[in-house]
């Protein structure tokens, strides 16, 4: 959380960009592509966390996915230096790849459907090290229990199966199972959304609490805004497959430069009054992802657009007063837009 300056970048994305074909008709004709992910560069230091939000579509689990090449990018690079060993992630094959994926691990949003109905708990914690052939069976059994308690559940219940579990409960074996390898980077896709809300604060404390005893770096992927505020060091915002700004947490809170950051911090329900009545209602939905608008692909629905908006693409640029912070508008040196109070 301090310094970060010191720290040497984990994760390096350049330009990446990953598209999906539409299909049509009995041949299934390539008729367009979903720019799911068009052209997003940013980094990860090591022992941070970057939370990623934005509304829905806006292609935050595509790159979680595209980092540990569960998809293959259109386009761009993705390293990941470990110990100074850098993996290229977009162009590892095999053993190379294997052995990348040694160092990320992902946890998902639902701890229903995520956690194999058929295998003990003890089992699930232990698959990534059988996958990755590590350790003697007697070792991994011991890891797998110490991991157990480390998440706050008893070792005894090992042989137990995950419907015998509470939704709390199985996401914390779900964090049990990606820290059994040890891994560098945790992708965190939603991890709490589904989780009551009393419930939420402790899965989220338990992995801040990892996060530090074990060194890890994290993605913290999610829509809602209070969540990424309470656990990220640096927020990025995407909307439509592009990054429009990406700062450290309490500068993006206090004073975001972009509109949609303004509207998205805008939405945040306040303890006492619920939903602000100063809510930013964007005009119009997303625009169509395979057909998205020219210039800045949010001038659509920006209360602050301009004629420039509308035809010229703006680049991501370093703020002159925080060489951390970064936006994509041509109107964020004229705008004083609202943060969260
Ligand atoms: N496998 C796929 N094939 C085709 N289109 C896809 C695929 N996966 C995602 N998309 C499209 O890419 C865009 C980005 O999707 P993505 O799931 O990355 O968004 P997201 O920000 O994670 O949204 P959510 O908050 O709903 O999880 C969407 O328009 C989606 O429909
Ligand atoms: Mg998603």
């Amino acid at each position: 959380m301090n310094q970060p300056h010191s720290r040497p970048r984990l994760l390096q994305v350049r330009d990446l960009k990953k598209h999906f074909p539409v299909q049509k008709g009995t041949l299934r004709r390539v008729v367009g592509q979903v720019r799911a992910v068009d052209g997003v560069s940013f980094y990860i230091l090591e022992g941070e966390t970057l939370g990623l939000v934005g509304e829905s579509g806006s292609g935050k689990t595509t790159v979680g996915r595209c980092i540990n090449r569960l998809y293959r990018p259109t386009a761009g690079t993705i390293e990941m230096c470990i110990d100074g060993t850098v993996y290229d992630i977009t162009r590892a094959e095999k053993e190379e790849l294997k052995q990348a994926r040694r160092h990320i691990q992902m946890i998902f949003q639902d701890p229903y459907s995520s956690l194999n109905p058929r295998m003990t708990i003890g089992d699930i914690i232990q698959e990534p090290l059988v996958i990755h052939r590590i350790g003697t069976p007697e070792e991994r059994r011991h890891r797998a229990e110490e991991l157990l308690e480390k998440v706050g559940l008893d070792k005894d219940q090992m042989n137990r199966f995950p419907h015998q579990f509470s939704g709390g409960q199985r996401q914390r074996i779900g964090v049990a199972r990606a820290l059994s390898i040890a891994p560098r980077l945790v992708i965190c896709d939603e991890p709490v959304s589904a989780l009551d809300v009393s419930i939420q604060a402790q899965v989220l404390n338990l992995l801040a609490d990892l996060q530090d005893e074990f060194r890890l770096t994290l993605l913290f992927i999610s829509h809602d805004m209070s969540v990424v505020e309470y656990i990220s060091d640096r927020v990025m915002v995407m909307y439509l497959g592009k990054i429009v700004e990406v700062a450290p947490t309490d500068i993006i809170y206090q004073r975001p430069r972009h509109p949609y950051t303004e509207a998205l911090l805008s939405a945040i329900p306040k303890p006492g009054v619920g939903t602000s009545k100063d809510r930013i209602i964007l005009p119009g939905g997303i625009p169509d992802p395979a057909h998205p608008p020219p210039g800045c692909t949010f001038h659509t629905r920006c209360l602050y657009a301009q004629e420039i908006c509308r035809t010229k693409e703006p680049a991501l640029v370093a703020l002159p007063d925080n060489p951390d912070a970064f936006v994509a508008c041509h109107r964020y040196g004229e705008l004083t837009l609202r943060g969260f109070e």
